[in-house]
């Protein structure tokens, strides 16, 4: 795992406890999230695929409350599984949120109308491959990119993925650049 997933799992460890927290935890993500829905187009109908949810997967929240669409959120570590089960039960969107211990490079996307890559995902690549091996050829994929100073701390996506990226968002946090849509 790369450093700075390391350090994000740690905080989100942590916050994950205090009701209070998630919420304050959400001041960093709404305004990230709000251009992701934007740009991937995202409503009601929709399926989504969170690709790293983490023990506090407020992504995968904010969208719900901004679209009701249907999400689910896989991660590779079981105790963020467990973890984020807890907080979407509290903030009561257990029926529109599940939670699943997956990989990105090994999950079933056919069925999906979007998929989201968290920042933190890895093997980038393989995760990628796998979406466009298995979704459907209208799939949105929303991949969140790191600021060029901050590229070393997060696992890279290879250059030729950029031509499937149509279109994107810039974001304004200390590590993330922008946000791709890309397609298949
Ligand atoms: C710390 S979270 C960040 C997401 C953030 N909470 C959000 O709402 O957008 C990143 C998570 O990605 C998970 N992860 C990393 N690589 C993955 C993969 N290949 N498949 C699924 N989950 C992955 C990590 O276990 C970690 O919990």
């Amino acid at each position: 795992m790369k450093m700075m997933a390391k350090i994000t799992n740690i905080i989100e460890k942590g916050m994950g406890k205090h009701p209070a927290l998630v919420r304050l935890y959400g001041l960093y993500y709404n305004d990230m999230v709000e251009k992701e829905i934007e740009l991937g187009q995202i409503q009601s109908a929709d399926h989504v695929l969170c690709i790293g949810g983490g023990c506090l997967p407020y992504t995968a929240i904010k969208i719900a409350q901004e679209t009701s669409a249907t999400i689910k959120v896989i991660d590779i570590d079981e105790d963020a599984v467990q973890t984020a089960r807890r907080v979407v039960a509290k903030v009561g969107l257990s029926d529109r949120i599940k939670i699943t211990l997956a990989s990105g490079q090994g999950v079933d996307a056919a069925g999906f109308s979007v998929a989201h890559v968290a920042l933190q995902a890895t093997p980038r690549d393989a995760i990628l491959e796998n979406i466009f091996k298995t979704a459907s050829t209208r799939i949105r994929i929303l991949m969140r990119s790191p600021r060029k100073h901050m590229q070393s701390l997060y696992c890279k996506t290879h250059e030729k993925y950029l031509c499937n990226c149509y279109k994107q968002v810039g974001q304004n946090t200390p590590t993330m650049q922008a946000t791709w849509l890309l397609t298949q």
